[in-house]
């Protein structure tokens, strides 16, 4: 099994992780003309971690998403659920602390993190619903969530091109420097089933999230939606 079909069974998701492990930092970067690096400087800053504060990043991968929070002083915990990513991160990246999980059943306490963040993860996980009330569970009352995903290029003409790219260039590409080209079509069909911003944010919203807004990133090819874990208020 080298790439996972769009009912997102959770063995079949996590297999194919593990196959693209090895590389997947460097495909990333080329398939997003180092777009990426921009977009994680995006999710730094949005979720404003402090020094001292607690944050879970979750679906961390190799942990790439998961290092900004250690720069800017906060104690970071990088949980994924392939056993692939976490190796190749617990190599390259032994100052991050890594713990093996899955989304919809964290091995968190109640209220652990001050920050809860998820950059290309949400659209692989099988239940989103449930992934967004477990990310509420382990957040404090006031703590914030992040979440950084793909999404829907707002310019008509401009999205034309980018569903060109995703569809036929990206797989053909990832030929070249993926060890899973096959994941990445996946990728393109993943991405192109996924919910618009107003629509995550209403997904977001009826998790029980408070304050839910969001920002477009390289004209909404990804968007960053922020909310609040507000568990006093009565809904
Ligand atoms: C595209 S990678 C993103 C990795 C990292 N956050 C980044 O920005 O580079 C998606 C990750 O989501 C993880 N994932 C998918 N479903 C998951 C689940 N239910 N629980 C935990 N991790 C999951 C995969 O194993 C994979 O490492």
């Amino acid at each position: 099994m080298s790439r996972a079909s769009l009912d997102k069974q959770p063995r079949d998701v996590a297999a194919m992780f593990d196959a693209v492990a090895g590389r997947y930092d460097l495909t990333n970067d080329v398939l997003s003309v180092g777009q990426d690096r921009r977009w994680r400087r995006a999710v730094c800053s949005a979720v404003d971690a402090r020094p001292g504060e607690r944050v879970l990043d979750l679906a961390a991968g190799t942990g790439t998403s998961t290092e900004p929070f250690l720069v800017a002083g906060a104690t970071a915990v990088a949980c994924d659920f392939s056993v692939g990513m976490l190796s190749v991160g617990r190599r390259s990246r032994p100052g991050v602390r890594f713990v093996a999980g899955d989304a919809i059943r964290l091995p968190f306490a109640d209220g652990t993190f001050d920050a809860v963040t998820i950059s290309f993860g949400l659209r692989n996980v099988h239940d989103v619903d449930e992934a967004l009330r477990e990310m509420l569970r382990v957040t404090r009352h006031g703590g914030r969530l992040v979440v950084c995903e793909f999404s829907r290029p707002t310019f008509a003409p401009f999205r034309t091109i980018y569903v060109e790219y995703l569809m036929k260039a990206l797989p053909y590409v990832a030929t070249k420097v993926s060890s899973s080209p096959d994941s990445y079509v996946y990728l393109a069909e993943s991405i192109q089933a996924w919910p618009d911003q107003q629509a995550l944010a209403t997904v977001i919203r009826r998790s029980g999230w408070k304050g839910v807004e969001y920002r477009n990133l390289s004209g909404g090819i990804v968007a960053l939606h922020r909310a609040t874990a507000d568990k006093l208020q009565v809904t």
